[in-house]
């Protein structure tokens, strides 16, 4: 299982220092933990038990573009998977699928394995519109991509109206999207993300086909974080 942690822009240097003091203590079995820091404290990272991503990349490769990060200065920095297409990104910085598509083959370039999120909002949802919406970010976001990439990528799906709202779809509605993704992408493992948490993880992990789960809320509480491992795991 993957357990990828979002920390979103939240801590300052020393909050961080201080929560990845705890982080160091979380143990798991047998899932991969990654942990996504807000970019400038990607430096600051030296943990063993849980791996290291980013939360964006440049659409560019290195060069002159003011505010960037490449995906060539992440490798340098030992990143190993990046969030690529956050719903968060999507609609406050107009990032477009068609961005997500450049982002995840400069990624892939570097040896750095994208996390693509795909999701719909409550509107979208209402009108029946998810399944067709999630084709759409899918099929523009893995265009031209190799079989081998296709492989390695890892897609999350965040409805939008799940992101920090303490409401999660219901197995069925997720299921519906996952098996959508698996038959797109029948190799790519599948998180789920949006107000998953240490006492909803009992219902989520009844579906056998969530590979893993993204973290935003639950991604700063290292104690809870430790139980939700647990569950997920048992
Ligand atoms: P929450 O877990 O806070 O709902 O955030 C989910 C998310 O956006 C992770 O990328």
């Amino acid at each position: 299982m993957i357990i990828a942690l979002n920390n979103k822009s939240n801590l300052t240097k020393e909050e961080f220092i201080e929560y990845q003091k705890q982080l160091s203590s979380i143990q798991a079995l047998s899932s991969k933990i990654i942990l996504c820091p807000t970019s400038t404290y990607l430096a600051l990272y030296n943990l063993n038990n849980i791996e290291l991503g980013a939360q964006n990349v440049s659409k560019d490769e290195i060069g002159a573009h003011t505010g960037e990060i490449a995906a060539t200065q992440l490798a340098s920095l030992n990143v190993k998977y990046c969030i690529v297409g956050h719903s968060e990104r999507r609609q406050e910085l107009k990032e477009s699928s068609e961005d997500t598509n450049k982002k995840i083959k400069n990624l892939f370039s570097k040896n750095i394995t994208p996390i693509l999120c795909v999701g719909e909002t409550k509107e979208e949802k209402e009108l029946g519109k998810t399944t067709s919406l999630i084709k759409e970010q899918l099929m523009i976001a893995i265009k031209d991509l190799s079989e081998d990439e296709k492989n390695n990528i890892v897609i999350a799906y965040e409805p939008i109206w799940s992101i920090g709202t303490g409401l999660i779809p219901t197995i069925k509605d997720i299921e519906e999207v996952l098996s959508l993704i698996k038959e797109i992408l029948p190799n790519a493992k599948c998180l789920y993300g949006g107000s998953a948490n240490d006492q909803n993880i009992d219902y989520l992990k009844t579906s056998n086909l969530i590979d893993g789960y993204l973290l935003g809320g639950l991604s700063l509480k290292p104690e809870k974080l430790q139980i939700f491992i647990e569950k997920a795991e048992n």
